[in-house]
């Protein structure tokens, strides 16, 4: 069954959280904190290994039961259970959206078209397994009988970022295999990849959903090209492996039958780092690892299902940015992890939220008069301490900020990570607390810098701060995103899994490459793009 289709702005809870914001929006989180006692501890969830403290948000209890309250009156309780059941939630695709399928025990049972999906999707983790064990242990070798010493991801999108941002997150797990993401249709991009790659020693895997992706079949049949001038044309067969749902695109490429890992439509790109698109992830720091991030992503999917709403972490997370979004009008959310590791999580997470949740249109198909999709940034502290904090300290606009962080780190080195907490922890005691008149005054400033001194504080954060950096805590983590991004959808009216909007763009690129190829421009443009055409043209 379909999603229900309900415009927010109309229900009751909405009008309420209107007034409800009128009353508390000018209010400095300080009060509330100094009026009850118990505030940090009621709105911290613990689960599992995660500490989620959200005090430190422009709302008050009333505000979180408003919210929950709307939660309620879109019947979001009804969408997770179709999201987890397979119904077409994906209308505009006739698709399931079974993600969380993938990280199901074997024991489930997930119908799609009447037929379980759980058997199949057991038969392709057992075909990552098996290959994976064989490249890592060298049973499997290169036409000249040589071990693989490097990995090469050709993919784009959700072919590539989830799994670049699990293999970079992932790399103290990580193998003797080198691995390496293709994904730019940039031919420098290709070329600075491959330079330095022996192709004796070098598997390739290709991954696209569709097999139609100009850059990714742009990239593989360059890098083939490249590879078959050193090596016999049978040797593709031991060095180029296929992750698609198209298969016979696939074959048609060249692609071994067997070197076909297949995956399904009813997993989205973006959602996708949990099926065979993972491979590179699986090679990389193994199948049993690859697993573990897939069973803690699985623990997350039961705590999003089954937890009350008021103690679920992706529901209130979803609902806080639904709180900012609509009320305050904010338009950005902040993502910083305190780790190194997860340099390329935000990246990773504008695909996931922007794709998923930038939209306009309603799930009825009219025009939306209310904001939706957030404009999601970051970069690891304490790096973004030094390059935009100032910003969000000092600067006019306020951008919700979600800390992560993990309290042990992996190399044991105490003193760093001591330093690298207290700074992940003092930076939201400032965000919320600031510094007043006198305080800065009492710290001697001269008088005419006082009021540059000043942080006005009350500049929202949520903490998440986790035990430690394994492959089960960031499958939970990234598992939380997912459903965050699901209650938006939910909330807001729209369908979250479609992706329509990238694909103008692609249209007109192939017009305009023809218009380069050809001799005379015979596609109509406006009078800039023909100018930078004609330019081009006359470049080269
Ligand atoms: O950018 C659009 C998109 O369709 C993404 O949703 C997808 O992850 C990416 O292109 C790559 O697609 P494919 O895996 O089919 O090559």
């Amino acid at each position: 069954m379909a999603l229900k289709t309900i415009n927010p702005t109309t229900t009751k809870s909405w009008k309420k959280l209107e007034e409800h914001f009128n009353n508390v929006k000018d209010v400095h989180m300080k009060q509330w904190f100094a009026q009850d006692a118990e505030r940090a501890n009621k709105m911290t969830i613990k689960w599992e290994d995660f500490y989620v403290d959200y005090s430190k948000n422009r709302i008050t209890e009333e505000t979180l039961n408003l919210l929950l309250e709307l939660a309620n009156e879109v019947d979001l309780k009804d969408a997770i259970s179709k999201y987890f059941e397979g119904d077409i939630i994906n209308e505009t695709e006739g698709r399931a959206v079974l993600h969380t399928a993938l990280r199901a025990p074997k024991t489930a049972e997930v119908l799609v078209d009447g037929e379980n999906v759980i058997p199949e999707i057991y038969s392709v983790k057992e075909k990552i397994k098996d290959f994976t064990n064989k490249i890592v242990n060298a049973e499997l070798k290169g036409y000249t009988g040589k071990a693989f010493t490097d990995v090469v991801n050709i993919g784009i999108g959700g072919s590539d970022l989830g799994p670049a941002m699990v293999v970079d997150s992932l790399s103290y797990y990580k193998n003797h295999l080198k691995t390496h993401f293709v994904s730019n249709v940039d031919g420098d991009h290709v070329n600075e990849v491959i330079k330095n790659l022996n192709p004796e020693t070098t598997l390739f895997v290709i991954v696209s959903k569709t097999f139609t992706t100009q850059e990714t079949l742009s990239n593989a049949t360059t890098i083939r090209k490249w590879f078959l001038e050193k090596a016999p044309d049978n040797a593709v067969a031991k060095h180029f492996v296929a992750v698609s749902t198209n298969i016979e695109k696939v074959k048609a490429f060249g692609i071994d039958e067997n070197n076909i890992f297949p995956m399904w439509n009813w997993v989205g790109g973006r959602f996708s780092l949990w099926s065979a698109v993972g491979l590179s992830i699986s090679l990389s720091v193994g199948f049993e690892n690859f697993d573990k991030l897939l069973q803690g992503a699985h623990k997350m999917d039961e705590h999003f299902k089954t937890e009350d709403f008021d103690k679920n972490i992706p529901v209130i997370a979803g609902l806080l940015s639904v709180w900012y979004n609509n009320f305050f009008n904010v338009e950005t959310e902040a993502i910083i992890p305190y780790t190194q590791y997860l340099n390329q999580f935000a990246t990773y997470l504008q695909q996931g939220i922007m794709e998923s949740n930038g939209k306009s249109i309603d799930r009825s198909g009219e025009p939306i008069n209310y904001q939706t999709g957030t404009i999601i940034w970051g970069e690891p502290g304490t790096n973004s301490q030094h390059a935009f904090f100032q910003l969000i300290h000092q600067g006019t606009k306020i951008i919700p900020a979600e800390f992560i962080g993990f309290a042990k780190s992996l190399h044991g080195n105490q003193d760093h990570q001591d330093k690298l907490i207290s700074n992940f922890i003092a930076q939201t005691e400032a965000l919320l607390n600031g510094k007043s008149k006198e305080q800065v005054i009492a710290e001697g400033a001269p008088e005419k810098l006082v009021p540059f001194k000043i942080f006005e504080g009350n500049k929202p954060t949520t903490t998440i701060l986790i035990n430690q950096l394994t492959p089960e805590s960031l499958g939970k983590l990234i598992s939380l995103y997912e459903h965050k991004i699901f209650v938006q959808g939910v909330i807001w009216n729209i369908f979250s899994y479609d992706q329509f909007g990238v694909e103008l763009g692609k249209q007109l690129a192939n017009a305009i490459l023809k218009d380069i190829d050809e001799k005379e421009i015979v596609n109509k443009h406006d009078a800039s793009t023909l100018n930078l055409l004609k330019f081009y043209k006359n470049l080269t």
